[in-house]
């Protein structure tokens, strides 16, 4: 070996502890960087399961709610071999991700179930609970849902949706369900402004009757498990409800036409529980038509109310500005909002939804005065 060659050997002999040094030292810093990414969250995980067991626990000890709802018992409506299950997982397997135990046990007919649910995920006793009794089963019960799946950031439109919801309808709870927590500033002020709100998590659908399915129609299955098992108000994070519902607490299922071309809307949907039409229109999924984007969701219930229009009590002034009426709402100002139940903020390209505060504090158009309405109670600009 010539002297280089000697040489060499030498120097990669006195190195080669270094770079092992150096490779552990990698290996241990990935190892707790992970480790680090990992505790910290599990710590958000467990400070947001900490703050809802704490909201559940002030709701339970409110003596308001303990006075308003009593586990009386109802006779049962949805007993039997649990028919609710079956109907649900034809279409959607998924659906076994509620718990038979809770949706199917002797009691369950006296129950707000999405309430049991979410204690049981939250880890608190739920049979025993009284902040799950339901007020009235011969009423839509005032219960709302969002559903959002997949990483969902909130914007303020989502925010005044939720105030405008907890401030007219004053429901017993506000469920947010997703597979996963929203994200984002306007979702932390919901969390620090607005009483009830709980979010549950769901499994998200892999498909709809066994047919890969567009994530918004996961979200339209989901919404008729919902409403058909427990009652409720169903509402899309960007419909903004404008007044009490209290006169649509009676009817069976209310809805509104979006137009005759689009089909029904459902966006807004009140159904009481074990709702008829509900139940049909969610079989229809077992021939799901990807194809045609509003089959399913829109034109089938439009089809079938057509079909005996006593079924289904029908508003107008949910949809209207419509979609195609844009400019009314965000260009200009005057629209008669003050008839509707709800307004829907469509979203268009040449037609930018807030996204600050200070773009609805002077702008005189009707989603400002809205939004401004919801906020501050006055429509007036403000400087
Ligand atoms: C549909 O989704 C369910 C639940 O995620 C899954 O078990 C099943 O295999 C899926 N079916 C098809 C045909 O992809
Ligand atoms: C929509 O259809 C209903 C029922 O067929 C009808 O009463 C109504 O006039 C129609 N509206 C429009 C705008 O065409
Ligand atoms: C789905 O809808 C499309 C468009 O309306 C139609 O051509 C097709 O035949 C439908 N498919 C099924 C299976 O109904
Ligand atoms: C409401 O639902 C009940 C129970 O299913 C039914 O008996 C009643 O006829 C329905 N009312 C209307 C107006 O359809
Ligand atoms: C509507 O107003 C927004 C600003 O508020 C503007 O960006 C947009 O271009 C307007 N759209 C039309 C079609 O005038
Ligand atoms: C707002 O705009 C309308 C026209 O759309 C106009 O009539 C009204 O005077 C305006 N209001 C204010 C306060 O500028």
């Amino acid at each position: 070996m010539s002297l280089i060659g000697r040489f060499l050997v030498f120097k990669t002999a006195k190195i080669l502890p270094t770079l092992l040094i150096f490779a552990a030292m990698v290996i241990v810093y990935c190892l707790t960087h992970k480790k680090m990414l990992h505790s910290t969250w599990t710590l958000s995980s467990l400070r947001s399961t900490w703050r809802q067991k704490t909201l559940c626990l002030q709701a339970a000890e409110s003596s308001e709610h303990q006075g308003k709802y009593e586990c009386k018992d109802y006779s049962p409506k949805m007993s039997g071999k649990c028919h609710v299950l079956e109907l649900f997982t034809r279409i959607d397997p998924t659906a076994r991700h509620y718990d038979s135990e809770i949706i199917c046990d002797q009691a369950s007919s006296n129950f707000d179930l999405i309430c049991r649910l979410h204690l049981k995920q939250i880890g608190l006793q739920s049979q025993q609970s009284t902040i799950c009794c339901l007020d009235k089963v011969d009423k839509v019960p005032r219960i709302v849902y969002y559903v959002i799946f997949g990483v969902y950031q909130f914007r303020l439109v989502h925010y005044i949706s939720l105030r405008a919801t907890s401030r007219f309808i004053a429901p017993s709870a506000i469920y947010v369900v997703g597979d996963q927590h929203p994200t984002g500033k306007w979702w932390r002020k919901v969390l620090a402004e607005v009483q009830g709100v709980r979010f549950l998590f769901r499994e998200i659908p892999g498909n709809i009757s066994g047919l890969p399915a567009d994530i918004k129609h996961l979200s339209d299955i989901v919404r008729l498990q919902l409403l058909y098992m427990n009652g409720g108000i169903y509402l899309d994070t960007d419909t903004v409800v404008l007044t009490d519902l209290q006169p649509l607490l009676e009817h069976n299922l209310t809805l509104g036409l979006v137009d005759n071309s689009t089909g029904m809307g459902n966006a807004f949907i009140m159904a009481k529980r074990g709702n008829d039409f509900i139940e049909e229109w969610y079989s229809h999924y077992t021939k799901y038509n990807k194809s045609n984007y509003y089959w399913n969701s829109l034109q089938i219930p439009q089809q079938m109310w057509l079909k005996n229009p006593r079924r289904v009590h029908m508003v107008d002034k949910i949809y209207r500005p419509n979609w195609f009426e844009s400019e009314l709402l965000f260009n200009k100002s005057g629209y008669p909002w003050r008839n509707n139940y709800a307004v829907h903020v469509w979203s268009a390209p040449n037609y930018p939804v807030p996204e600050h505060i200070k773009e609805i504090t002077s702008a005189n158009t009707t989603i400002a005065e809205i939004f401004r309405y919801v906020l501050y109670e006055d429509l007036s600009t403000r400087i």
